[in-house]
């Protein structure tokens, strides 16, 4: 009896430490995975490398400045409404153009709210009428998306907006790589012209009949029709800085599966967006990366991007 026992203990404790040990292994694997180990995997595109971040003159800071103007535009189904106000008084200042779309006071009718692909062609093809050629990128957004601009135009610097980039937080379906439409999505001017023509042509009709896919999805197949495909957006560690989750549930995934390196295994510094988010948890957001700061430490970045004058901002 002893004896079984002790047996029992002892393949318990042994069953115990393998199973401890492939826990560990899985979840360095998972995190390797999340980081560089992805790089062979996709297509990614990295921010510039904060070491040697430029130091440029003064004029030279204006002249790039001036080069990343971002039109965004949101997209939201009727429902989210009451999140508009929200979006107009937070993170949205921060574009150089902000515009609603998808309720019955977005500039665009309201015909098929329910076809979403419909819509984020009509979308796109209003706005690169009318926005095409004033700005050079282009960010669509969902209303529970909360995005930090200036990094996203940190992100874009020396990026060349004549070359057919789409970029975001991408995602594999088969043989698609997609830009999830969560963690937002942008398209250069070039990317946008071509998918204006690509909208025009037979390779961007609704396939849902046949699979179904969604809105992002489809539009990466109608993108990729005409030459563009998607990359996803990295900082120069090999982070994402596009998310498709909010930070809570980023930092709770990192608590598991990293808990030595929680931050650093969670989210990058420069990170552009983040989505799931109610008004009140964008207003913490404006808090947290704007506002709260330590007395008397205080950022000395040379190149600073301002909102539009007249914006009334954080
Ligand atoms: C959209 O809604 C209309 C009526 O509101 C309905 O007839 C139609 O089937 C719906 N279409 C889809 C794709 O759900
Ligand atoms: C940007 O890309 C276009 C077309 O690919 C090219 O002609 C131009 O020289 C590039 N500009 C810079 C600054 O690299
Ligand atoms: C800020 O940057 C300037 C110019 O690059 C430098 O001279 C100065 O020492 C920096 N200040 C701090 C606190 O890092």
């Amino acid at each position: 009896m002893v004896s079984d026992r002790k047996l029992t203990f002892s393949m318990g404790l042994l069953l115990g430490s393998i199973s401890y040990v492939l826990i560990i292994a899985f979840g360095q694997m998972s995190v390797g995975h999340k980081g560089k180990i992805q790089d062979h995997e996709h297509h990614h595109l990295r921010a510039p490398n904060r070491e040697d971040s430029f130091k440029p003159s003064e004029a030279e800071g204006v002249a790039l400045r001036e080069s990343v103007r971002v039109y965004c535009f949101v997209l939201g189904e009727p429902k989210y409404r009451g999140y508009q106000a929200i979006l107009r008084g937070t993170w949205t200042k921060h574009c150089d153009k902000a515009e609603f779309y998808g309720s019955e006071s977005s500039p665009l009718s309201n015909r098929k709210a329910n076809d979403t692909w419909l819509q984020v062609r009509e979308t796109y093809k209003y706005v690169f009428e009318k926005y095409g050629s004033i700005y050079n990128w282009f960010f669509l957004a969902r209303p529970t998306t909360f995005a930090v601009i200036e990094n996203l135009k940190y992100f874009l610097l020396r990026k060349n907006a004549t070359q057919p980039l789409y970029l975001g937080h991408t995602v594999k379906y088969g043989d698609l790589e997609y830009v999830a439409l969560e963690g937002g999505i942008v398209l250069s001017t070039e990317s946008m012209k071509r998918l204006d023509g690509a909208l025009r042509s037979e390779n961007c009709r609704d396939r849902s009949m046949i699979w179904k896919l969604s809105e992002d999805m489809q539009l990466a197949v109608c993108l990729k029709y005409a030459g563009v495909r998607a990359e996803n957006a990295e900082d120069s560690e090999g982070r994402d800085v596009f998310n498709t989750k909010p930070i809570e549930r980023l930092i709770q995934e990192a608590i598991s599966n990293n808990p030595q390196h929680v931050v650093e295994g969670c989210c990058s510094d420069m990170a552009v967006t983040f989505n799931g988010l109610t008004p009140q948890k964008m207003e913490v957001m404006m808090y947290g990366v704007y506002r709260l700061r330590a007395f008397g430490h205080h950022f000395n970045d040379t190149l600073v991007f301002l909102p539009p004058s007249g914006s009334d901002n954080d």
